[in-house]
């Protein structure tokens, strides 16, 4: 996959996976959309760009609330081409589902599943346009979490896991059609998006840092890969067992049920 050059937007781009996969496309003479809630964080991503060799516009659109995906569309509607869409913002809150505001569940199906959707749906036009030459790229950022679904996760794994499907059924759709589109399932990734989130490796929650998942993830990418798992061999152990014997991951988690709760009690980004 040729990854140089491309001409596209990416979601959620002022700081994490988002900045880093900014600055992976910008080494390779980006000219991006980077989008986010916050003016300050995306304007130092513009930043990083710039230096890093690429250009930027930066647009501050909260994806959650209605109109969002207009303004993006808006933006690059005027642009010569557009043949990459990364959609990476994401939120999260973790614990039991009878304890979950209904606001926090709607936040995170608003933002992970609908945002994506509605957003991949307005640019498709565009992407098939600038998928002539080589493919365009659809790039959606899933999570190790669509593979095994976790306890005290039910409502973020549902989001995920419908990216992941979504995905899927695009690709066949969009088969021959000029557009790629790929999935990519980070298990924990050292992010701001953990900094409330307590599990540790003893109770399975092995944490990557963000160099080592995106340099993973860029090689599956270059490779043309469609589904792009950057979990630890601790997890994709776990993801293997989840899809031969379900019940046994069941019963390996059953006994560490109260201390996962505890540990990730407090862990919410929206
Ligand atoms: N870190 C992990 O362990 C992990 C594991 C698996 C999957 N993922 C997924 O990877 C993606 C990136 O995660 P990350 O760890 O880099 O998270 P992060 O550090 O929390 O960054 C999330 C980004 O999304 C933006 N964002 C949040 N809410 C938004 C909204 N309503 N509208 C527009 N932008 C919004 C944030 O910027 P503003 O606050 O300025 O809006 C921020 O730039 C997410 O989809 C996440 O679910 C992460």
């Amino acid at each position: 996959m040729d990854l140089s050059n491309r001409r596209g937007i990416i979601t959620g781009a002022g700081q994490g996976i988002g900045q880093a996969l900014a600055l992976e496309f910008a080494a390779r003479g980006a000219h991006l959309l980077l989008v986010g809630r916050r003016e300050e964080t995306l304007t130092e991503t513009a930043a990083l760009v710039q230096a890093a060799g690429g250009s930027a516009e930066i647009l501050v659109q909260d994806l959650s609330m209605p109109g969002a995906v207009d303004r993006v569309v808006e933006a690059v509607v005027a642009w010569d081409a557009v043949d990459l869409l990364i959609n990476n913002a994401g939120n999260v809150r973790a614990g039991r589902l009878e304890l979950s505001s209904e606001v926090d569940v709607r936040s995170m199906i608003d933002l992970n599943l609908t945002a994506p959707l509605l957003l991949t749906r307005a640019l498709l036009p565009q992407l098939r346009a600038g998928g002539t030459a080589r493919d365009s790229i659809v790039l959606n950022i899933s999570s190790g979490i669509a593979l095994v679904g976790m306890p005290f996760y039910a409502v973020y794994a549902a989001t995920k896991a419908g990216l992941a499907r979504f995905g899927e059924s695009l690709r066949r759709e969009l088969h021959g059609t000029g557009v790629h589109v790929a999935t990519v399932y980070p298990g924990a990734t050292d992010t701001a998006m953990m900094s409330t989130q307590n599990a540790g490796a003893d109770q399975g929650w092995e944490r990557r840092t963000v160099e080592a998942v995106i340099k993973d993830l860029m090689a599956g990418l270059l490779a043309g890969d469609h589904e792009i798992n950057t979990a630890p061999e601790s997890r994709r152990s776990m993801q293997r067992l989840n899809v031969e014997d379900p019940m046994a991951v069941d019963a390996a988690l059953a006994p560490g049920l109260d201390a996962l709760e505890a540990s990730v009690r407090d862990h919410r980004s929206i």
